[in-house]
């Protein structure tokens, strides 16, 4: 396996597509994400992408924080021009953005800042009951530049992020559920069980399947309703090439388990 030193990687369950689970892991600093911990946790989620052994991906990070935030001892140096030619945020920020397996957040303790924009970028939040979530830039003098001013508006309604971006305050686990932030809260022991059993469940199921639901779920959220259904037709129609397509049915109408093959 791959080294790493501000992430850590591993698989879990058994079969034929496991799940991966990356952990972000600068604990000292509340897992802040600094340049050096984006790159390296773009790079595991490319080669996981990649990776024939690998159904589903989780990303979680410590009991007290998933992530407190973008860096704020390296962004607070950077001038305009240097954010501007290196295209800061987005050149390391928007790779989770291509993964096409499912990414499931893991969020226990903060989830703030850039660590609430990196939940939000995944495909779907699992909270424990300690989780916090906030968009505090506004107390530092910038605003949220990791898609938070796009993503939480869409997540929770304008009312509610314009109130978590203006006054910085944070959401607790319920209130982020009842707002549609998170699509389950469980006590924190049970979380990363919990989350690693929702991937072993995706991972079981076709793999074609799986990924054009996720594009197709994607679609709605970026676009119009009219291009969102046209898009989603046209992928429902190819799910009927697959091989899964006709196992999966043919299973059922003989009251058997499924046996994916994943093409
Ligand atoms: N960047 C850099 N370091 C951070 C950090 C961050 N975002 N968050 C925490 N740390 C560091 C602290 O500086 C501290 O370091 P030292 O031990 O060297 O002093 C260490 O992590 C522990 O933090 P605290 O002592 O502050 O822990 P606490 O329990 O008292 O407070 C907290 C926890 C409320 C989360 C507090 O750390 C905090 O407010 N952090 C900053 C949150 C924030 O503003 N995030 C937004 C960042 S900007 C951004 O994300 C831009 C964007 O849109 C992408």
């Amino acid at each position: 396996t791959t080294e790493y030193e501000t992430i850590r990687t591993e698989l879990h369950g058994e079969g034929a597509r496991r799940v991966a689970l990356v952990t972000l892991n600068r604990p000292k600093q509340l897992n802040a994400l600094n340049d050096r911990l984006m790159t390296e946790l773009g790079a595991a989620l490319k080669a996981f992408d990649a990776d024939d052994g690998v159904g589903c991906i989780v990303i979680t990070g410590s009991e007290k924080a998933f992530a407190a935030g973008a860096d704020i001892s390296e962004m607070k140096p950077l001038t305009f021009i240097d954010a501007y030619r290196t295209d800061f945020i987005s050149r390391n920020w928007e790779t989770i953005r291509s993964v096409r397996k499912p990414v499931i957040a893991a969020v226990a303790g903060y989830a703030l800042g850039g660590g609430c924009e990196l939940a939000m970028m995944c495909d779907f939040i699992i909270a424990a009951d300690t989780a916090k979530f906030g968009q505090p830039e506004i107390k530092i003098g910038i605003f949220p530049g990791a898609g938070g001013t796009q993503r939480l508006p869409r997540a929770i309604s304008k009312a509610k992020a314009m109130d978590m971006i203006l006054t910085g305050r944070n959401m607790d686990a319920d209130e982020a559920e009842r707002a549609g932030l998170v699509s389950r809260v469980v006590p924190a022991a049970a979380l990363i069980a919990t989350a690693l059993e929702a991937a072993e469940t995706i991972c079981g199921y076709g793999a074609p399947s799986v990924t054009m639901a996720k594009e197709c779920v994607n679609r709605a959220y970026e676009g119009t309703l009219a291009d969102g259904v046209a898009f989603e037709r046209r992928l429902f129609h190819a799910v009927f090439a697959t091989a899964d397509q006709k196992e999966g049915m043919d299973a059922f109408l003989t009251k058997r388990p499924p046996q994916f093959r994943h093409e």
